[in-house]
């Protein structure tokens, strides 16, 4: 199959810097009469990585989404820098959701390609050149640390080297914000440790927001600068990691400190 687009890898590039920092205000989303996410306002500044902490079942997935554009709030408004994006619809929709990258617990590779060609995947619906493809590859594999899988069969990787790869694919058009849902939740503490790096070198490298959302202190601790606490779909507490660590105010972020 061969896919088309009007908008290619330098379109991207330049779009990339409409987008300034996120912004909710009264996002709430229900499911059936459950409430997911209930009234949230949330700013999440430009270039930096930003942790979403809560328990199981706290919303954060469901706010992620709402976020990169995956799924609509049932009310409220999404913004990115000066624009309204919640209301944005069809090929407008398609093109923003282009500049989201994602990652997720179980990486959602293809296992019918290879390394190489998970990376290619984006730039091939962006509509790329052969060429392109080849080169932008190359970087990314180099970039994420696996240039020696570029070959491999995802089975013959581990756990971590699987995350490397869909990094890569996340990253592939150039999106302004990376959005990391339990990245690292399937990963044992070393893996763990060398993934949060990949992800600060690559923040501090490309000068994208990193959204992070996860069950783990520890990770909020060895990445984030700020950090939202959210319990039964609301945002209770936020501010800098230290801060919200350090004198927790709520009963949610204080269960979060004692563990
Ligand atoms: N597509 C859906 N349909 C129905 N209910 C949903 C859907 N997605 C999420 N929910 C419900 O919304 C609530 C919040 O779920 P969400 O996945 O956002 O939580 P979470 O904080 O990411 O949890 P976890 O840490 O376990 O991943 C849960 O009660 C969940 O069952
Ligand atoms: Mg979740």
């Amino acid at each position: 199959m061969k896919y088309h687009s009007d908008c290619g890898l330098e379109d991207m590039r330049a779009m990339r810097y409409h987008i300034s920092m996120i912004r909710l205000w009264h996002v709430s989303k229900q499911y059936a009469g459950l409430t997911a996410v209930d009234n949230v306002d949330l700013t999440i500044n430009d270039d930096c990585i930003f942790g979403i902490i809560g328990k199981s079942g706290a919303g954060k997935s469901t706010l992620l989404r709402i976020m990169s554009l995956l799924e609509p709030p049932g009310s409220g408004e999404l913004y990115y820098g000066a624009e309204r994006v919640d209301t944005l619809k069809g090929k407008e929709l398609l093109l923003k959701r282009r500049q989201m990258g994602m990652i997720f617990q179980n990486f959602n590779l293809f296992s019918s390609r290879n390394v190489s060609g998970n990376i290619a995947y984006p730039l091939e619906i962006a509509g790329l050149s052969k060429k392109e493809i080849r080169a932008r590859v190359e970087e990314l594999l180099y970039l994420v640390q696996i240039t020696d899988k570029s070959k491999s069969r995802l089975r013959e990787l581990s756990g971590g080297q699987k995350q490397r790869v869909a990094i890569a694919r996340a990253l592939a058009v150039n999106p302004r914000v990376l959005f990391c849902d339990e990245a690292t939740s399937a990963l044992d503490p070393q893996t763990t440790r060398s993934i949060l790096a990949l992800i600060r070198d690559i923040q501090e490298k490309l000068q994208i927001t990193v959204i992070l959302v996860t069950h783990q202190m520890e990770v909020i601790r060895a990445v984030c600068r700020q950090v939202a606490v959210m319990d039964c779909g609301r945002v209770v507490e936020s501010g800098s990691v230290e801060s919200v660590f350090n004198s927790p105010k709520t009963d949610a972020a204080k269960n979060l400190v004692v563990g």
